[in-house]
């Protein structure tokens, strides 16, 4: 059902209830379409000119057009009241607690994205814009105890499959937005401000490869919001894995954070 919509795989609990609402609105859409395109040509022969030479300006009284407008404004109340404001509230409201979730900043900049791992302690260390420089883009305070362990990349993202994500998301420079289609999620990052956005992602990086048969497939973290001439290549990747192989990852950052020290 979804395919005649051209969607990308769906990789997150609430994808489903995403897809099923795009879906229906699309139906309604091209129900009025044709409804109104039809309506349009009747008019058109209806009201001719040759048919009527003189104007009357008493104008059509039929009933068809006022019911069938109370029958679309229903619809869309459904649409709005049953579909997509419980679906907003459950992504606005109903957020994870941050002893259950994966707690990661991501922070935008022309035109990356740095992601910021709390590490083993669980605790983000201090971050200093005077401390940004080209070797450390969020400006981390290695000298604050809660930043020794922190991991950092760039334009790559770790997350486990199955477990809440909550992502405090930020930008050092213009408006930027954290788009990863998959799961379906969009979220604008603004200058100033910590967002919080989350999501829980379903189907690990290896599955989805398998699932669409495209042994290359990465899940991106691209921008969808213009931030410059460089937008277009203002993208990161994103890695579903297993709790195990998560773990892992986060083992071998440490360990290359202990050599690098
Ligand atoms: Cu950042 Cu577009």
């Amino acid at each position: 059902m979804l395919n005649f919509l051209g969607m990308p795989a769906a990789a997150s609990t609430h994808a489903g209830e995403i897809d099923n609402m795009m879906v229906l609105v699309h139906w309604l859409m091209a129900v009025l379409f044709i409804g109104w395109g039809a309506f349009f040509v009747f008019v058109l022969v209806r009201f001719r000119r040759g048919a009527n030479p003189k104007a009357n300006y008493a104008g059509a009284k039929g009933k068809i057009a006022k019911s069938t407008e109370i029958v679309v404004a229903i619809v869309e109340i459904v649409l709005l009241v049953g579909y997509a404001i419980p679906a907003w509230a459950t992504r606005v409201k109903a957020f994870p607690s941050e002893s259950e979730a994966v707690v990661v900043r991501v922070i935008g900049e022309q035109f990356a994205w740095n992601v910021h791992y709390p590490g083993p302690d669980g605790k983000f260390g201090r971050t200093d814009i005077k401390l940004v420089s080209a070797d450390n883009p969020i400006g981390l305070d290695r000298a604050d105890p809660a930043a020794k362990d922190d991991i950092t990349t760039i334009n790559q993202l770790n997350i486990p499959v199955d477990r809440p994500i909550l992502v405090r998301l930020t930008t050092k420079d213009v408006i930027h937005s954290f788009g990863l289609y998959e799961m379906r999620v969009k979220q604008d990052a603004i200058p100033g401000m910590d967002t919080p956005v989350w999501f829980v992602p379903n189907v690990t990086t290896e599955d989805m490869r398998r699932k669409i048969g495209k042994p290359d497939f990465e899940y991106e973290i691209a921008c969808s919001q213009l931030c410059g001439l460089g937008h277009f290549r203002m993208r990161g990747f994103v890695t579903v894995q297993s709790a195990a192989d998560f773990q892992k990852w986060i083992a071998d950052q440490e360990k290359e954070l202990r050599a690098a020290n």
